[in-house]
């Protein structure tokens, strides 16, 4: 049982290719789409300074005490999970906890598909030339023709589907280290293009102002939340896609620098992202608060306005399409690993049948843009309510679970042996951080949201 010295999935070729692969799962229609849009819901600057505190404090910690349990477990999050804690001389019970952590993963997946869709969608709608000169009305009127309609929604999501299930039946190393290793330079040089453009706008300030001037007062408990909720979904914690690329790090690697390059990278694109947009934003007299939309509706217009944009616009969707496949192939690797290393079954086996599940589970989301779009539970879409649980809710808790785990219950000498921080303090920092601040930092902004402390004014 404990502990196989590599995972039967296969490893890394070198640690640089875990960097990319784990970059890869990390970037991606968090830092594009969500971030630019959920820090419009909340407000702006006060909204990104939690994010970005949330991001130091219980982010970075939290990604190595993730890739150091995949390392030592050498398995899915379940099992490696289990087996940490009998190794520790606790109960095996612990592979539940694991369980819902690759459930939360499962349940992203199933709205991710549907948003990438989207940017496959975008493709081709910019292929054919459409953003060229196209006023913000006609913008957002091409949004609303793709999303009010359940079938094209479902072709592409089907397509999304099949791609990450053929990517995961093969195994995943060199197609994913490939992609990123191409697409990472070209997404950030698309980006700062679209930052130059948005400096012409004449709104620039008002952009970076809206993002980076803390305004405490338009920020709710719920943004709080969703600020914490998104620094986990962004960097792809507790959902098992980590703790699993972490199996299938070499022994040597440093785990530090993998977690901080990885969020460094990460944070990078939403920043940039987020500066690039919101000046076509009010340069536009658009909403910040517009929603899930809110890319689809202003980067088309900075395209259509600039040279050769038909042609760049493409290329942007192409890339933020590999960022949102890299994703998707992270999110779904957990569940196929889990359902292989149960049933004994082959790999295409076990992709095929978790993909066909969250395919179907994927029509809630599809039709909450339109046929279901007045159902709303808890006053929200059924989207919404997706994001809301997995973001919000299961995320943090996951990662509170994985705090105490990896601070509490594995011994400290098991820990210090797969971190190998050769200097001392950085393990003390680390471990203490680990046991008091993620987890005193995770509850203090529940017992914020349920009203029981209170850190800000509503
Ligand atoms: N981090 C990815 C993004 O920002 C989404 C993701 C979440 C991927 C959880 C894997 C696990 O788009």
């Amino acid at each position: 049982m404990t502990n196989p010295k590599k995972s039967i999935h296969g490893e890394w070729s070198s640690h640089w290719a875990f960097i990319l692969a784990a970059t890869g799962a990390a970037v991606g229609l968090g830092n594009v789409w969500k971030f630019p849009y959920i820090a419009g819901e909340n407000g702006g600057g006060a909204f990104v300074l939690v994010y970005l505190l949330c991001v130091i404090i219980i982010g970075i910690p939290l990604l190595m005490a993730e890739i150091l349990i995949g390392r030592r477990g050498r398995q899915n999050p379940a099992y490696s999970l289990r087996d940490l804690a009998l190794e520790s001389g606790h109960k095996p019970f612990w592979q539940w906890f694991g369980l819902g952590i690759i459930l939360a993963g499962f349940l992203i997946l199933t709205y991710y598909s549907v948003i990438a869709g989207w940017s496959a969608a975008y493709v081709f709608i910019a292929a054919t030339g459409t953003f060229h000169g196209a006023s913000a009305t006609r913008i957002t009127q091409i949004f609303s023709q793709l999303v009010t309609n359940p079938y094209k929604l479902l072709f592409w999501h089907t397509v999304i589907m099949l791609i990450t299930v053929g990517v995961i039946a093969k195994g995943i190393e060199k197609g994913i280290e490939n992609a990123v290793r191409f697409m990472f330079p070209i997404m950030i040089l698309l980006l700062l293009m679209l930052v130059i453009y948005a400096a012409t706008t004449g709104y620039f300030a008002s952009g970076l102002t809206f993002l980076f001037k803390p305004d405490f007062r338009k920020l709710t408990s719920t943004g709080v939340l969703s600020a914490l909720g998104h620094a986990f979904f962004t960097l792809s914690l507790a959902t098992g896609s980590i703790m699993m690329y972490g199996a299938y790090l070499p022994k040597k690697a440093s785990i530090t620098k993998a977690s901080i390059y990885i969020a460094i990278a990460d944070t990078s694109i939403a920043l940039i992202a987020g500066i690039a947009i919101f000046p076509i934003v009010f340069a536009n007299g658009l909403q910040p608060s517009a929603g899930p939309g809110l890319i689809f509706q202003t980067l088309p217009i900075a395209f259509g306005h600039l040279p050769y944009g038909s042609f760049f616009a493409v290329l942007f969707f192409v890339m933020l399409l590999f960022a949102a496949l890299t994703s998707a192939i992270s999110l779904l690797e957990p569940t196929v690993a889990w359902l292989i290393e149960t049933f004994h079954t082959t790999r295409a086996r076990a992709a095929i049948i978790a993909g066909i599940i969250i395919w179907i589970l994927g029509f809630l989301t599809i039709f909450s843009f339109n046929i279901l779009s007045h159902v709303k539970p808890f006053g929200m879409t059924l989207f919404d309510n997706l994001d809301y649980l997995t973001a919000n809710i299961m995320l943090p808790i996951g990662g509170l679970f994985i705090a105490f785990f990896a601070a509490w219950l594995i011994s400290k000498n098991n820990v210090r042996d797969e971190l190998q921080l050769s200097d001392r303090w950085l393990f003390k920092s680390w471990h203490f951080i680990m046991r008091y601040i993620t987890p005193i930092a995770i509850v203090v902004i529940f017992l914020n949201f349920v009203g029981i402390i209170k850190l800000n004014s509503h």
